[in-house]
């Protein structure tokens, strides 16, 4: 394919927001995007791609500092093309209008450094035996359930809308 080649980039510490930027990639593929999709901490490089997507679980409210540094660290490139930013949380499996506007919160963080032309904000998945200790104790005294909230429908109707991604193929 001649069109351009696009990134997606995620930040995951048990894995469920890697599998949501597998299925985002999978979308793009569908539309004829060549896609490449690597976890944050194994990326090096963001020049040369025409379109960037850049994904994190939150984590007490916040994006996983690694996402947010990466952010930090690419901001000049990821200013010259379109990026979509995506956020994944357990209260969004409730998504009312107080948790989606927690999530858009958990990105504010990066607004100084990139201008996203599209936020996706989804629910995500919690699982007991994953945990590790410090995180297990959290969630208990949170009094979360756990379960997998992942709507991919609604994961690949919000991929199938990145249309600043894909608009210049062929
Ligand atoms: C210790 C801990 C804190 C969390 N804090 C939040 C939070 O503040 N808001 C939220 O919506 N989800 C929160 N979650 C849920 C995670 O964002 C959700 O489980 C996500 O799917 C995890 O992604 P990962 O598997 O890619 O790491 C938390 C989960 C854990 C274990």
């Amino acid at each position: 394919m001649a069109g351009k080649k696009v990134l997606v980039v995620y930040a995951s510490r048990y894995g469920s927001t890697g599998e949501i930027a597998e299925e985002i990639a999978e979308v793009l593929r569908d539309v004829g995007v060549d896609v490449a999709v690597s976890n944050v901490l194994e990326t090096e490089r963001v020049a040369g791609y025409g379109g960037v997507v850049i994904g994190s679980p939150i984590y007490m409210g916040k994006w996983l500092p690694e996402a947010v540094d990466f952010v930090k660290n690419f901001q000049n490139d990821l200013r010259r093309v379109p990026v979509a930013v995506f956020a994944v949380g357990f209260s969004m499996k409730e998504p009312s209008e107080t948790n989606r506007e927690s999530g858009r919160a958990a990105i504010s963080v990066i607004r100084p450094y990139v201008h996203p032309f599209d936020v996706g904000i989804f629910a995500g998945k919690l699982s007991f035996d994953e945990l590790s200790p410090p995180d297990a104790e959290i969630i208990r005294m949170a009094g979360v359930t756990e379960g997998d909230y992942r709507d991919w429908d609604e994961i690949a109707a919000w991929a199938g809308e990145l249309e600043p991604l894909f608009k210049d193929l062929p």
